[in-house]
């Protein structure tokens, strides 16, 4: 049967998840597959099983979080990118945290807060997040205690989990991996705060660098951590790991995308160019991890 592009779904990311599935599709009746798109929002999942393999290209939560992944395994049909668990971690940005610090790996700390009320441990400034979101929905930079309640309501409206997380002065960078390869960091500037939806989609002045400018060892150094981060909460095929880098040159890990952009202009294609692999050969390249 054809390869299924899934795409669209009903989370926040959906429009974004839009845009990533019609560049997949395009590229792979480009490369002579038979694809077909197939919103989840609008056809039942058991029709899956007509199709050979299905491409996920679904962001956020039902599409990057193992609730797809885990409906796909039960019909017995092959999937792109991770399995149930590694999806349901990555998307779990509190015990993402959790793992890593057991396993050494730096991530700012972080504590979740049940109620806008409920004292802080961590100095501020720090940044309230949902601890389930992509694209930087619903967050917050706080700076004085007195904005900490409203962040907490911003970031709730999106999540029954809020994440407070000690902000980290620095520059943030971006790596792709691609099966058992880290693909060269992209160094992102921003006049944002921080990368808010608008910085992410929409602000032309949003700066990717790509070669990111790190010297060989500390590129050597970042995509290693990022791969060890990776398969510490149980991820394959495909993802994006995004880090800052401090003032003083230390790593710390943010999240894992599972199922990161996919638009012409996303992250992951521009680290592809970079190595030499173009957006065709990088969906094909995706699909060949599946198989
Ligand atoms: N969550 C968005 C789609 C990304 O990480 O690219
Ligand atoms: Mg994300």
């Amino acid at each position: 049967g054809p390869v299924a592009v899934l795409m669209g779904g009903d989370s926040a990311e959906r429009e974004i998840s839009l845009q990533s599935g019609k560049a997949v599709l395009a590229a792979l009746q480009r490369q002579g597959f038979a694809a077909q798109g197939f919103d989840p929002r609008d056809e039942q999942i058991e029709a899956l099983r007509d199709y050979s393999c299905a491409f996920i290209v679904l962001h956020g939560r039902g599409g990057e979080d193992g609730v797809i992944q885990g409906a796909l395994e039960s019909l017995g049909v092959p999937y792109t990118g991770s399995g149930l668990l590694g999806s349901a971690l990555a998307m779990d940005k509190w015990r993402c945290k959790r793992l890593w610090q057991g396993c050494a790996l730096p991530s700012p700390a972080g504590q979740l807060m049940a109620s806008a009320d409920q004292p802080c441990h961590i100095d501020l400034p720090v940044i309230v997040k949902p601890a389930h979101e992509g694209s930087s929905i619903g967050m917050t930079k706080v700076v004085d205690i007195n904005q900490l309640a409203p962040a907490w309501h911003e970031a709730a409206k999106y999540d029954q989990q809020v994440l407070v997380e000690q902000w980290i002065n620095g520059t943030e960078y971006t790596v792709a991996l691609l099966g058992d390869r880290a693909l060269p960091s992209i160094r992102l500037e921003t006049s944002h705060e921080f990368f808010d939806f608008t910085a992410k989609y929409e602000d032309p002045t949003t700066g990717h660098f790509c070669p990111s400018g790190l010297d060989e060892e500390a590129e050597h150094e970042l995509g290693e951590m990022c791969q060890k981060a990776f398969a510490a909460l149980g991820c394959n095929g495909w993802g994006r790991v995004d880090v800052l880098r401090d003032d003083d040159g230390k790593w710390w890990l943010l999240e894992v995308n599972t199922i990161p952009g996919m638009t012409d202009h996303s992250l992951v294609p521009i680290a592809a160019a970079q190595a030499g692999i173009g957006f065709d050969e990088l969906v094909v390249a995706i699909l060949g991890e599946a198989l």
